[in-house]
């Protein structure tokens, strides 16, 4: 894994020299977000050794490297689902390879369903925290001890200065930004009722297919993470009605300048 690492890290790196600062993972219908980058450089997903090829509609496959409000950042436009077939190795790999390219913090942004009644469809949740529901753990597997422990410490996922942050950037431009718990689900199939309300006990506000491995593998190293999602459909008994991925995006693109406003903010304040 470490070799792989290095060969990605190392291929990246003989094509430009660039020390991205902040990483972005664009989810669901918030591909546009680059378009307020300064682009520098790209690179499509295959063509970098070792990352997986994206198949979903609606996600892209490329690594953005750019400056947004002054601000080294990489992009990835395009992400793994553990659903696509990819092992939790493959899914999280590009995050590996980001934090070796020298990011100290990670941005994360998806899409999910509501399951806390409060919630609107087209809401924007920040993430307080997170419930690992897929059954399994990136980190499974033999340790490696220069990414980091074997038990990592998942006291304070998100961090607490940013969500204090976010707030302040959403009171200022008048969003009604919601916080909750993100239970992270292997899909593809969109919950039942009874799995909705099941997700809704554990503890969760909002429930999608991604995020959780990216973040347990970031905070296995160290990562600073923030992540944000566009509540795209509801899991609120008397409020489910049937959910199509393009419902999902159709939502997710109609609440992307209010996420890529925070998130804009969120940046120039570091
Ligand atoms: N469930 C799981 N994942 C999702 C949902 C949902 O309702 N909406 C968007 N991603």
């Amino acid at each position: 894994m470490l070799e792989k690492i290095r060969e990605t890290v190392d291929f990246i790196q003989s094509k430009f020299d660039f020390k991205p600062e902040v990483g972005i993972i664009l989810g669901t219908g918030l591909g546009g977000l680059t378009k307020e980058m300064t682009v520098e450089h790209e690179i499509e997903y295959k063509d970098i050794p070792n990352f997986p090829i994206s198949t979903v509609e609606g996600h892209r496959g490329a690594l953005i490297f750019g400056s947004f409000n002054g601000k080294k950042i990489v992009a990835m436009q395009g992400r793994f689902h553990y659903y696509e077939g990819y092992t939790m190795q493959q899914v999280t790999f590009p995050v590996r390879v980001l934090k070796f390219l020298g990011i100290n913090l990670l941005i994360v942004s998806n899409a999910s369903g509501g399951i806390n009644p409060d919630f609107n469809v087209g809401d924007i949740m920040v993430l307080s925290d997170h419930i690992n529901l897929f059954g399994t753990n990136p980190l499974i597997g033999p340790n490696i001890k220069e990414l980091g422990p074997r038990f990592p410490d998942m006291s304070q996922p998100y961090d607490k200065k940013l969500i204090r942050k976010a707030f302040q950037i959403a009171h200022e431009a008048n969003i009604d930004l919601k916080k909750g718990v993100y239970a992270g689900v292997t899909g593809p199939t969109f919950e039942t009722p009874a799995e909705y309300m099941y997700i809704r006990n554990t503890g969760a506000d909002a429930v999608g297919m991604s995020t959780v491995p990216e973040v347990i593998v970031a905070r296995h190293m160290g990562l600073t993470c923030f992540a944000i999602s566009i509540i795209t459909d509801s899991g609120v008994p008397g409020e489910i009605v049937e959910v199509t991925h393009e419902e999902v995006q159709e939502v997710a693109a109609k609440a992307e300048p209010k996420m890529a406003l925070i998130i804009k903010e969120l940046l120039k304040s570091i």
